[in-house]
């Protein structure tokens, strides 16, 4: 409610404060380069908040006040991408990027001279897909697989680089832009060290951070990490003609995007070998990820005229950069218990930085691997790291041995329970037989909370790991029956952090099966099989139930699977666990609960006029079946009016409130019959 009525005056004042402050945030953010003082920035910011306080009615979306303070979201809806989010193919020496080359010689059929080539460095981050609507921010979603992503839109809107409203007169009707979400290496090791603080997970990498950062529903979260977005090409544009894409990056500029300063054009093959060994070299002084560089066919009639073969464009090639090594030394080697009480030898390292980021351990994977480079404590080594793995030892380099190094050993007992350790015949892996193990308890729990499991949101590592020293919690199950004294005992403990670490836990009694399959932590069961079994057998006693020749019968379950899964329930001490879960409250679904999520799932939809292939009653129950609705008539929260032959007035209420239409080739689209 507004105290007063806007007057004219006010109405030119915010608008004039919004672009005020849209324009020293593109300087502060995009420019790097401020023009007034933070003093000056944050007074003027607050005059729009205060106006925008008086006058709610005022406020637009694209107000550079939204950034932040949409509600947190139950889950993300999807979308899917008019034109489909395409991969690259991949080279790795001169000769496949000259392959390359003459792939796209012989396929475009016009002479060298002809092909020019935009470079430009490979971000390592998560790509993006923003759709403005005359200038303004209106959809923002992932790449997802490709064809469908998840919507974003309130998480990225939080990232100051991304404009909520397009600069410049004569905008295009449409825009989708596309680029990538990054996090700056100092920010990254920023994070993980606060982290750590906190006693919450690490992320393995600048692009883990970020990807994990864009998909939070809660917007701000994301809004408190140090993100960025590059932009680095268009998808569907109306309004605007662009004929290369070296012309679409200096439009993008333009609009007031965050391009890289290391796009060039090439005009022969020679200029981008020269480029792709000139950032090789500089890669390492970039204040981000990058792991090669792409190279684009720049005239749009070639790329067209080239197109595209499974999902890869013919037009365009990622050339990768070899994997980052270092030289450090092996302080000691010792052995970490996972979850399913694998004994994995870790070498610390004297600290390095590789590729910018700095690295204390590196996994020797198992004994073999130890015996076979001969690993040894105080061993100068060879590390790298490659894209996301943990880092790892290459090789050792005999030469610096001075005699005084020390071979490593598998310890007989578990260094954390001091079990018998044993080594399963034909396996690699040495494991611990502890059955209360806390390193095994601590892992399996930290699986347990983890997202696409039970999904506890706060419950960190550090905060496990002290319930289980403090004996509070010695199974999964236990956790759903803390009470606030327990959760109380805890170190730095408070009133407010102890009701949402139990709302956390309240809020995970009614998972998905796919996540309580996940959840339970069946050896060899990830999460893509845990909804492999979930869609075949439709509840945890059924599964429970089955046969190993039954599991295997399943497409994707091999026999080691199948084992694992059916030595998971046949062992009493799991059997118990779940009936505990049952006990503390935890709701085990069936598959009707389990509907499977479509493009349609959640949408409202109208008909109006005829259709050729079905019937209004046909119609109605496809999109039933897909999980979304019908209504009869068209209001706001309408998501897709469907308009056949003759429409009705539906069809102009529809264009009134500017709810979205779809023919019929786009509706049988949507639902796969096409
Ligand atoms: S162009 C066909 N340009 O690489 C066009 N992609 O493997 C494909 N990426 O998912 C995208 N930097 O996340 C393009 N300068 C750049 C890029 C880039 C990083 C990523 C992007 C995409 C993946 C494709």
């Amino acid at each position: 409610m507004s105290m007063s009525k806007p007057d004219k005056k006010i109405i030119e004042k915010i608008k004039n404060l919004r672009e005020q402050i849209n324009y020293h945030n593109y300087r502060y953010y995009v420019l790097d380069s401020p023009q007034i003082s933070d003093a000056e920035y944050d007074r003027l910011f607050d005059q729009l908040v205060e106006l925008e306080k008086r006058y709610p009615e005022l406020i637009t979306p694209d107000s550079p006040t939204q950034r932040v303070g949409a509600a947190p979201l139950q889950e993300f809806k999807t979308v899917r991408h008019s034109l489909p989010m395409l991969s690259l193919n991949k080279a790795t020496s001169d000769e496949e990027f000259l392959d390359f080359h003459r792939r796209v010689l012989e396929l475009s059929g016009v002479g060298e001279k002809r092909i020019k080539y935009t470079v430009e460095p490979k971000f390592d981050g998560l790509a993006v897909e923003l759709i403005y609507r005359k200038g303004i921010l209106a959809v923002g979603s992932t790449r997802g697989d490709g064809v469908v992503g998840e919507d974003v839109t309130q998480n990225l809107k939080t990232i100051k680089t991304i404009p909520l409203r397009l600069f410049g007169k004569n905008l295009p009707e449409l825009i989708e832009v596309r680029g990538e979400v990054i996090m700056n290496k100092d920010d990254f090791e920023r994070l993980n060290r606060e982290r750590e603080k906190a006693g919450e997970a690490l992320f393995a990498n600048p692009r883990n951070a970020a990807a994990g950062s864009v998909r939070q529903l809660d917007s701000k979260i994301t809004s408190s990490r140090p993100l960025n977005m590059f932009a680095y090409g268009t998808g569907r544009v109306e309004g605007k003609k662009l004929t290369n894409h070296w012309e679409s990056i200096q439009f993008l500029k333009d609009l007031g995007f965050k391009v890289s300063q290391y796009v060039e054009l090439c005009q022969n093959v020679d200029q981008v070998k020269a480029y792709y060994h000139r950032l090789a070299k500089i890669r390492n002084d970039l204040p981000y990820e990058i792991d090669g560089i792409v190279i684009k066919v720049n005239e749009f009639a070639l790329q067209e005229k080239l197109g595209e073969l499974s999902r890869s464009p013919r037009w365009a090639v990622a050339w990768k950069f070899p994997p980052q090594q270092e030289t450090t030394r092996v302080k000691d080697i010792i052995v970490s218990v996972g979850r399913t009480g694998a004994l994995t030898p870790v070498a610390m390292l004297e600290p390095v930085r590789v590729g910018g980021v700095e690295v204390s351990r590196a996994t020797l994977h198992n004994e073999d691997e130890v015996q076979k480079k001969d690993v040894r404590i105080g061993d100068t080594v060879v590390i790298q790291r490659a894209g996301d793995v943990i880092p790892e030892v290459v090789k050792v380099i005999h030469s610096r041995r001075t005699g005084k190094e020390k071979k490593f050993i598998m310890p007989q007992r578990c260094p954390v329970c001091g079990s018998r350790v044993e080594r399963p015949e034909g396996e690699a892996i040495h494991r611990c037989t502890g059955i209360a193990c806390p390193a095994q308890i601590k892992e399996n729990l930290a699986h347990f909370v983890s997202k696409g499991a039970m999904d506890m949101d706060g419950l960190g590592y550090k905060f496990l790991e002290q319930m289980v020293d403090k004996k509070l919690i010695k199974d999964q199950a236990d956790l759903y029956f803390l009470k606030k004294e327990d959760v109380m005992k805890m170190d730095r403990m408070g009133d407010k952090l102890a009701e949402n670490i139990l709302s956390a836990i309240d809020k995970s009694r009614r998972p998905s099966l796919t996540n309580l399959i996940y959840a339970l932590g069946i050896r060899n069961v990830g999460y893509h099989l845990a909804g492999v079994l979930a869609k075949n057998f439709k509840s945890i006693d059924n599964l429970a139930r089955q046969s190993v020749e039954d599991l295997t019968r399943v497409h994707e379950i091999g026999p080691i699977v199948a084992q694992s899964i059916y030595n998971f329930f046949h062992n009493p001490k799991n059997l118990k666990i779940l009936e505990k879960l049952k006990k503390g409250g935890v709701k085990f679904p069936t598959e009707k609960a389990e509907a499977k999520k479509t493009p349609l799932s959640g949408k409202t939809f109208v008909l109006t006029g005829g259709l050729d292939s079905f019937t209004r009653d046909e119609a109605r129950k496809i999109i039933e079946d897909l999980g979304g609705r019908v209504s009869s008539s068209v209001s706001k929260n309408t998501d897709f009016v469907v308009v056949g032959k003759d429409p009705g007035s539906k069809y102009d209420k529809a264009l009134k409130l500017g709810v979205k239409t779809i023919n019929e080739e786009e509706f049988k689209k949507l639902i796969g019959r096409q």
